[in-house]
């Protein structure tokens, strides 16, 4: 989770990766080329690619679509309780809300090391961290109090809780992350919707962003495994 993504980012993002799962590639120029050929050729009309098209990548869309919906449920209502701590405290315990989509190659990557043939129920089934949440909070009763708060509300259902900010990880993690369902509400269905929060403050993110460049990332390198050990 880098920086906060909008909606059209989303989409964007979404879009550049569709590729990848759909084995169609719908970058602009490649796009124009198919499209030449495939309304140049005999056998497929250009009518018929388009909704080849359409049909290949609507429930990828719609895949991404739901998870962004829920992130929007999700950071509403911790803007929410912001706002109220606010007006009580006179000031604001929630200090940034960033919200990320996981990529497509990192979905694949880990339904791959999980080794589970790769579906869209199939990763809705077994990926909690398809949407993120990260909150950073001034002190830790603040992770608290919103955690608490947030796992209150009646249409939110925990379904992990791992405290590392209590039992900090071996090498000094520390984060509250719940995994949460939470429905959201389309036009014709109420769908539950599996979201990864992350609850810190800002010095224990500020440490974890760097050892997440540093180490996490790179889990398989033992080179930098050895290096890291040799400092610790
Ligand atoms: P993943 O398979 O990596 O998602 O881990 P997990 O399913 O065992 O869940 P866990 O709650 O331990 O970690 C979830 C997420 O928290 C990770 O994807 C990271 O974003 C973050 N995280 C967990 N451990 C560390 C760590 O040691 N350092 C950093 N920087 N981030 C971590
Ligand atoms: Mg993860």
């Amino acid at each position: 989770m880098s920086e906060q993504i909008t909606g059209n980012e989303i989409i964007d993002a979404e879009l550049a990766q569709l590729s990848s799962l759909n084995e169609v590639n719908i970058e602009p120029a490649k796009l124009m080329e198919h499209l030449g050929n495939a309304v140049n050729s005999t056998s497929i009309s250009k009518t018929a690619f388009l909704e080849y098209m359409h049909e290949s990548i609507a429930p990828v869309s719609l895949f991404f679509t739901r998870y962004k919906c829920a992130l929007m449920e999700i950071e509403t209502k911790f803007r929410v309780l912001d706002e109220e701590f606010s007006l009580q405290h006179d000031r604001n315990p929630i200090n940034s809300i960033k919200c990320r989509l996981k990529k497509i190659p990192s979905i694949k990557e880990k339904m791959e090391r999980k080794g589970i043939p790769i579906s869209i129920s199939a990763i809705e089934e077994n990926l909690n961290d398809v949407a993120g949440v990260r909150v950073t909070c001034s002190f830790p009763e603040d992770v608290y109090n919103l955690a608490d708060a947030l796992l209150k509300q009646d249409d939110i259902t925990l379904i992990e809780k791992k405290d590392y900010i209590q039992n900090p990880k071996e090498n000094g993690y520390r984060s509250l992350h719940l995994i949460v369902a939470v429905p959201i509400f389309l036009h014709s269905e109420k769908r539950s919707m599996k979201v990864e929060i992350q609850l810190r403050t800002i010095a224990m993110d500020y440490w974890s962003v760097l050892e997440y460049e540093l180490y996490y990332k790179k889990r398989d390198n033992a080179e930098i495994e050895t290096e890291l050990k040799k400092y610790a």
